[in-house]
């Protein structure tokens, strides 16, 4: 069977990792269609090399733009990729500008559409990412689950018999990674922060919290005061906003660096002592390899990190004192047994299984 991926953005081509392997065991025909979302080698280029991904087969080269342009630019680019290769299933990942467009030029031509990590919801209408996650359930022929929590949100959509569990493909990358850097030296970090003394490790990208100056300078600050250092991996698209409101992210107790390549950001969750971020999958990286994460949003797609405080949703760190807020960013690790929330390991076999079997 001819399956085609569509990514575009970072975290697709983590999740793409696993999936590619498993399609291949399976015995599929795989293409993977590189949207060109994101373009920086740090966001992109890194994630082929590390990951062992195969380069892609096409590249639409869509780069960046406002919500509407960059989606359209994809849809429009991936039509006559579709129409040429007319795969048997088209796969679609997570929640971004790419993955509605994708899932929306193969359904309008009438090819299967498989939605990878469906059924999440932050029931906040003002996320472009929830657009994108709702309007791709709703248009795709199989939704991949990566929880029960997820499961449920499809089913009170409607969704239950397009709905099947297969666990969240992010454990089967995050875990091998994780036994892959056992016991080596931690890289990538800024250059002024010793990985063998305590640090936090911080991203902030979401647009809720890097497009609104004054929101943006609050929490640079809550970063910048806390006690010891904070490694923040800056995405391009922080730089980019700190640059045009002229606030400088190198402050206080913030280093900042590059983007980290995956291999790279799983040794530097191991050597934290926690980690401060915004980011979906980062969250659940720092559960599944044991550090607490401090998330700054108001909610999570992810609740199932936060049972027994592992995570903490802490939307506005700069209204807490600076004792409360640094003792929570540091609280010590919970102790007791994590669970397998998020599958076994094992998804994108089961994935892959679900595209022959269950469409
Ligand atoms: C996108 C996803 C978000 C995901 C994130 C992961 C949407 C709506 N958002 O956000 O869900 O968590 O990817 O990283 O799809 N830029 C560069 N180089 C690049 C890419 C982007 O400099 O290679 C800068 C540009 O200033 C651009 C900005 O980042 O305007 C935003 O990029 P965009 O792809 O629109 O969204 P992300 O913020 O990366």
């Amino acid at each position: 069977m001819k399956v085609m991926s569509v990514v575009g953005a970072r975290p697709q081509l983590v999740k793409l990792a696993p999936m590619a392997e498993a399609l291949t065991a399976a015995g599929h025909e795989h293409l993977i269609v590189h949207t060109g979302q994101h373009y920086d080698a740090d966001l992109s280029d890194v994630f082929f090399d590390g990951l062992g991904i195969p380069e892609p087969d096409v590249h639409l080269g869509a780069g960046s733009g406002s919500h509407g342009a960059q989606t359209g630019a994809v849809l429009a680019g991936l039509d006559p990729v579709l129409e040429h290769t007319r795969p048997d299933r088209v796969l679609v990942y997570g929640d971004t500008n790419s993955t509605l467009a994708g899932a929306l030029a193969a359904v309008k031509l009438g090819l299967p559409v498989a939605h990878l990590e469906a059924g999440l919801r932050s029931f906040n209408r003002r996320m472009p990412e929830e657009h994108n996650r709702v309007l791709t359930d709703h248009c795709a022929d199989l939704l991949l689950a990566p929880t029960e929590e997820a499961v449920r949100h499809l089913a009170a959509e409607g969704l239950a018999e397009r709905t099947r569990l297969v666990g969240d493909v992010m454990v089967d990358v995050c875990l091998r990674v994780r036994d892959q850097v056992a016991g080596a030296q931690v890289r990538g970090l800024p250059e002024d922060v010793n990985p063998r003394e305590t640090y936090l490790l911080a991203t902030l990208h979401r647009a809720e919290n890097t497009d609104d100056p004054e929101r943006l300078a609050a929490l640079i600050g809550a970063l910048a005061a806390l006690p010891y250092p904070v490694a923040l991996m800056a995405h391009p698209r922080l730089v980019d906003r700190a640059e045009r409101q002229g606030l400088k992210l190198q402050q206080g107790a913030i280093r900042v660096g590059r983007p980290l390549p995956y291999a790279a950001m799983v040794g530097a969750v191991l050597g934290s002592a926690g980690v401060v971020t915004d980011s979906g999958g980062l969250q659940k990286e720092a559960y599944l390899l044991g550090r607490v994460c401090t998330t700054l949003r108001t909610e999570t797609e992810w609740p199932e990190t936060m049972a027994g405080g592992w995570n903490r949703l802490v939307a506005d760190p700069h209204r807490l004192s600076a004792a409360e807020w640094s003792e929570i960013a540091l609280r010590p690790a919970p102790e007791g047994s994590r669970g397998e929330p998020y599958g076994d390991g094992r998804a994108a076999a089961r994935a892959a299984a679900a595209l022959t079997e269950e469409m």
